[in-house]
């Protein structure tokens, strides 16, 4: 379970005045559940991401991972990054070993765990390219090998699709989600797509921007292995409801005066 307790984050440029990013944020993450965070550019997503990963220390306020105070990066939580973020001179084998490299584990184990993870996003053809010989959807998955292969409980995803095409960034929504079947995390997904955050999510948490706290939290009961008939869920009045609703906040936030 993540437990995000009353995080406030400013960032002090020198020079300028603190910019404060988040405001009070509080949230629980329960475990095997997908959670969307959805809310205007600039609103802090990534920062509570970063905050959540323990790459950021927060200005105050707390994040509890089953039950521990986090201060640091561990093998338990794993970012998928808002770009692909591949080291263009490794090939796709050796980006995921990289990961693994950080986290110390030995050459024989690691090479293993790594084409092991490129099976999971089908891409075993593919060890040996370079980021540049793949495709958007194939880095991204790429991305989300190099997460997994340190098996980690906690998947913190920051608009994985975004750069993808409408079709394959569907196809990728329907991967995702059967893998999550196959293997249960608990997932933090950014994205500023209602459709994806209603199709894929157990909760979506929307946020207000300036300076970023939580303006509602949505419950999504939808039925689960979405991906068997993901058309049918799409056209489903319980999915329409939920998309016109989130809409409809999104567009009172931006009517409101600044
Ligand atoms: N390292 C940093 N130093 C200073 N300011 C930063 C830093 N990182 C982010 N910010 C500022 O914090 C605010 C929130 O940024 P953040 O990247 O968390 O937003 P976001 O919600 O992820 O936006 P987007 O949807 O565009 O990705 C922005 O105003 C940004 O300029
Ligand atoms: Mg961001």
């Amino acid at each position: 379970m993540i437990e995000v307790r009353n995080i406030t984050h400013r960032f002090q440029n020198t020079g300028r005045a603190a910019l404060p990013v988040l405001d009070d944020v509080s949230m629980t993450v329960e475990p095997g559940t997908f959670v969307s965070l959805l809310g205007p550019s600039g609103c802090g997503k990534t920062t509570l991401l970063r905050i959540i990963d323990g790459l950021v220390q927060p200005t105050s306020g707390q994040i509890f991972v089953d039950g521990v105070e986090i201060r640091k990066p561990g093998l338990d939580r794993a970012m998928v990054f808002q770009e692909f973020n591949l080291l263009p001179w490794r090939t796709a084998l050796n980006n995921i070993e990289f990961a693994l490299e950080l986290h110390g584990v030995s050459g024989v184990e690691r090479r293993d765990r790594a084409h092991e993870a490129l099976q999971r996003v089908g891409l075993e053809k593919f060890a040996t390219y370079y980021p540049h010989q793949l495709s958007g959807g194939m880095k991204q998955r790429i991305g989300l090998a190099r997460a997994l292969s340190t098996n980690p409980r906690y998947l913190l995803m920051d608009e994985p699709f975004g750069a993808l095409d409408p079709l394959v960034r569907e196809i990728m929504q329907i991967d995702l989600l059967k893998l999550l079947d196959a293997e249960k995390r608990t997932i933090v997904f950014v994205t500023h797509s209602v459709d994806e955050a209603v199709f894929l999510s157990d909760r979506v948490i929307m946020f207000r921007a300036n300076p970023g706290s939580i303006l509602k939290t949505l419950d999504i009961d939808l039925p689960p292995r979405r991906f068997e008939n993901d058309e049918e869920i799409k056209a489903s009045s319980a999915f329409v409801g939920y998309r016109n609703m989130i809409w409809h906040l999104l567009k009172e936030q931006l009517r409101r005066p600044a």
